[in-house]
Parts: C-alpha cells; structure tokens; sequence
C-alpha cells in the first residue's frame, strides 16, 4: 500500500517513521544530512495533502533511557530549513507533552518527536516488550507511513509494531529503495560487488549470497586484510579477524568454483599508528612492516578496482576502501567513487550503499546524482541482497 491507498488525508495525523541516523560531531552538529533530506518528499507529499505530519526517528543507540547526547533537537532545524518551514520539536516521545505538541499542529505542519530509541519499549526483544510502547505511539496517529528504509531490518515498536495498529503504507523512499534494491537481483552483466569497511564479520551473510549473484567481488578497507591473510600473507598491526581466516579461505574456494573473480587489493597504505600524522608509506601486500598497519588501499589497488569497475554493467558498493577520514588514506576511496561516476556517465547502473560509503562519497566532494543510487540504508540494504525478510517490509504487505 502507498500513500495514495489512504485516502484523503485532510486533517488527518499521520505518524511517518523516517531514517534520521544521522551522524553528528563532537559539538553535536549533523555531518552528512543525506537521511534528512532524503526524507523531506514524503513529509511534502504529506503536508501537501493537508495531513499532520507526526515525524519519528531515532539517533544513535542510547540504552533506552533519554541521553542529551543523542537528542534529535539538531535534527528538526534541519529538516525545519529543509522544508522551509519550522518543524515542531516534542521533548518527549509520547506521553501529555508529546500529545500536546500534535494537539498543536494545523493541517499541513510538521512535528518531530524526541529520540524513540530514549524509550526502552522500541528495541524490546518480544511483542510483548514493545507493546506499551507501540501501544503510546499508535494512539497519536490516525494512521502510519513507514518511510526509514535503513531501519526496515529492525523489528522494534516504531517499525513493526505500528503497523499492525494503525493503517499503514509505505512511504516513498521506501518504495524507491526497494525498486533500486530489486533491480539489483536481477542485474545486468557483469555485476560487480565492492566491500569495503572495517569488519568481514558484519558482512558474512551478504558475501555468501553474492558469491552466486556478483561476477566480480571486490574487497577493500580494514576487512581486506583478513582476505589477505586467509591467502598468506602477513598483515603487521592492520585490521585482522583471526576467527574469519577460516571462514574467508571457504569464500575464496567457493568463488573459485563459482567462477567469481574477487580482488583484493595489490598494495596498501601502511602507517605506523591510527593517525593522519603518522608516518606512512605504500607497500604491496606482501611486503606490509610488521610494525605498521594498513589504513587504505594503495594506488595501484585503487587502479585495479577502478579498472575492474569499468568493466561492469551494474556495481553495488557498501564500505569506504580506507580511513578516508583522515585525508592520508582517503584516495583509495576517493579514485573508486570517481571510477563510479564515470561508469555512471557511461550508463552503468551503480548503487552506494550504507551510512559509511555514503557519508565518504559526500565527504569527498561528490554529488548525489553522480551515482545511479545512493543508498538511505547501511545494514538493511545489505540484508535486503542477502536475501533475508525485512520486519519493516513484510508487515506492510501482510
Ligand atoms: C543505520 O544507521 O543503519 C540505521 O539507522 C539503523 O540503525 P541501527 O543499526 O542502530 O539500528
């Protein structure tokens, strides 16, 4: 169901569950608002239709109790400029003065209500645990529109538990989201999948289903490094996952039945700490110090995988290829986007997925519209081409 199988929505109060995880820095100011303003059609959709716009979100992951740290108070002024209209901000996520802050809204405004993740009954592990909860929440609404794609993996009172209180449909990010997604289950070849990121153990699932869908496998950032040992080589102080070495050698042998090329990077950035002002120097991957640790791809790897990419048809990318944060290690991410971007012009459908890549690709100066798609959704895009059933999506079409 989408917006449109609600029927008129004059006057109508509307609880919208939007991604909002937005990263922020140590002054609590927001550094990539690509959630926020990859939430703003649909709230306009909403108002434009007269509705009374209910936003909730959550930040971070504070243990259920209000933590000012992750208050969303940043966020409603943004979304506020963002709209171009001011965004009510409700102090407390339900209960009188939540209430109260929706008793005020007129036909076509906006409130934000306080962090759900403050509440203890959003995450609750059962039903049960988030009933009270989703029972608060529901009772401000009319009806829901579930729009965070990134949390549609989560089964937790604002996601899953609503909806089965409420009417419901899905918003438009949603449905856009799973379109891109789908299209990459049925992709034109070659499709070729880049990994990047800290950890391989976050990622299994997804690399045992690509190994039968992607015909190349690209593998960059800290977790190359415990592919690089699974081939024997020595990694000095980077990243390594002794537990996965094992795991990993069974990838590299599947993909080797399965005819799927994965490439790991040829050379890294080797430094002798986690810092931008630490000593470095790039090395191939078997020559890495045992005193340094590698904190990007090096630039003949980033040659490699752009190389690669060019050849492709369709390219999903979740995970920076380095510590791009920190500008000595940010070129390896910085070539592989542009290598997107230019097989974007080229007519390749590529996809950016995840918080990381996304706040990296914006980080380094591209745009948007660069890419075929960039992603609201870091754990839920991957569970989506992993295959797994998504709470947040199957309680909508039941
Ligand atoms: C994300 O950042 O991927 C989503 O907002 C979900 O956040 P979570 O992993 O804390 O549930």
């Amino acid at each position: 169901r989408t917006i449109d199988d609600l029927g008129d929505l004059t006057g109508q109060k509307v609880l919208l569950r939007s991604d909002l995880n937005v990263p922020l820095d140590d002054e609590g100011a927001i550094t990539d608002d690509g959630r926020v303003r990859a939430s703003v059609p649909t709230i306009k959709v909403l108002t434009e239709r007269g509705a009374r716009v209910i936003v909730c979100a959550h930040l971070g992951r504070p243990k259920g109790e209000p933590d000012p740290k992750y208050s969303l108070k940043p966020v409603a002024e943004r979304l506020g400029e963002l709209l171009g209209s001011p965004v009510a901000f409700a102090q407390d996520t339900v209960g009188d003065s939540a209430k109260a802050v929706v008793d005020s809204l007129e036909n076509g405004q906006v409130a934000l209500l306080e962090n759900l993740r403050f509440n203890a009954g959003e995450t609750g592990k059962t039903p049960q645990d988030r009933a009270e909860f989703a029972d608060q929440l529901a009772s401000l609404a009319d009806v829901f529109v579930s729009d965070g794609f990134g949390v549609v993996h989560r089964e937790q009172a604002s996601v899953y538990d609503v909806a089965e209180r409420l009417p419901q449909a899905a918003g438009g990010l949603v449905l856009t989201e799973v379109q891109v997604l789908e299209q990459l289950t049925k992709p034109r070849r070659p499709y070729a999948v880049v990994l990047g990121g800290a950890k391989v153990s976050d990622k299994l699932g997804v690399i045992e289903n690509l190994l039968k869908e992607a015909d190349l496998l690209l593998i960059g950032g800290g977790m190359a490094f415990t592919f690089l040992k699974a081939q024997g080589y020595e990694v000095g102080k980077s990243l390594l996952e002794e537990d996965q070495v094992a795991t990993v050698k069974g990838y590299l042998a599947e993909a080797e039945n399965h005819g799927v090329d994965i490439v790991l990077p040829v050379d890294v950035v080797a430094a002798t700490e986690f810092s931008a002002d630490a000593d470095h120097e790039v090395v191939p991957v078997d020559a890495i110090p045992a005193d340094r640790m590698g904190l990007d791809i090096g630039p003949d790897s980033a040659q490699l995988f752009a190389e690669k990419v060019t050849t492709a048809k369709t390219t999903f990318w979740n995970g920076p290829m380095g510590a791009f944060e920190m500008a000595p290690y940010a070129d390896g991410t910085k070539v592989l986007a542009q290598a997107l971007v230019d097989a974007t012009k080229a007519g390749a459908v590529t996809v950016v997925g995840g918080g990381d890549s996304a706040a990296a690709v914006r980080a380094l100066g591209f745009a948007d519209d660069d890419f075929t798609h960039i992603s609201t959704g870091g754990g839920a895009s991957l569970e989506y081409l992993e295959g797994k059933t998504l709470p947040g999506l199957a309680v909508l079409e039941d």
